[in-house]
C-alpha cells in the first residue's frame, strides 16, 4: 500500500509519494531541512499509516543509535542527537493517542520539555491535543494518507 504524504509548513505544501519503506527517508530528509529547536512536528494519519516509522527515520538520520519505538506505553520518549551538524540536540516523541483529558496533557509538561535547549517535538495523533498544537506557532504538519 502506498502513502501520500502532505507536508504543510509556513503556508506552503509539499507532497511526497511513499511506496516502499525506504521512501520515508526522503520525507525525513525534507523535514530535517526545515527543523529547528522549539519546533513541533505534527504527524497525522490513521492507525498504521506510518507515523512511528517516519519518526524512526528522522531519529536515524540525526545519528541516534537507539531505534525509535512506538511510545504507546510510555506516551513520551526522548532521543538524544549526536549529529553535530544539526542544531537539534533532542527529539521528544509523543504519542497522544491515549491522552484523554486536559489533566493528562498537563501532567506531561510538554511546554517545559519543548523549551529545553535544542528540542524538537514529534507528535503522533496531534488531534488528541488539538488545543495545545494550535497554540504552537512554529510547527510542521505532516498528513499521511493511505491509498
Ligand atoms: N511505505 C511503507 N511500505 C510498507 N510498509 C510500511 C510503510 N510504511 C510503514 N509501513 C509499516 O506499517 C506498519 C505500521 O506503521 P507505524 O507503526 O509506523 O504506523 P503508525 O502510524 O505509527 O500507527 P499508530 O497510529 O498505530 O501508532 C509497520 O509495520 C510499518 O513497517
Ligand atoms: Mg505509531
Amino acid at each position: 500500500m502506498s502513502r501520500k504524504v502532505t507536508i504543510d509548513y509556513q503556508k506552503s505544501k509539499k507532497v511526497i509519494e511513499v511506496r516502499e519503506l525506504s521512501d520515508w527517508e526522503k520525507v525525513a530528509e525534507f523535514l530535517l531541512s526545515k527543523m529547528k529547536p522549539g519546533m513541533v512536528i505534527a504527524l497525522k494519519g490513521d492507525l498504521g499509516a506510518g507515523k512511528t516509522t517516519l519518526t524512526q527515520y528522522i531519529v536515524k538520520q540525526l545519528g541516534v543509535k537507539k531505534r525509535a519505538l512506538s511510545p504507546t506505553f510510555a506516551l513520551v520518549r526522548n532521543y538524544l542527537v549526536s549529529d553535530l551538524k544539526s542544531e537539534v540536540r533532542r527529539i521528544v516523541h509523543v504519542d497522544a493517542y491515549r491522552i484523554e483529558d486536559e489533566r493528562e496533557l498537563l501532567a506531561l509538561d510538554l511546554d517545559e520539555e519543548l523549551m529545553e535547549t535544542g528540542t524538537v517535538m514529534v507528535v503522533e495523533w496531534p488531534e488528541r491535543i488539538a488545543g495545545w498544537i494550535l497554540s504552537k506557532r512554529d510547527k510542521i504538519t505532516v498528513d499521511i494518507e493511505l491509498n
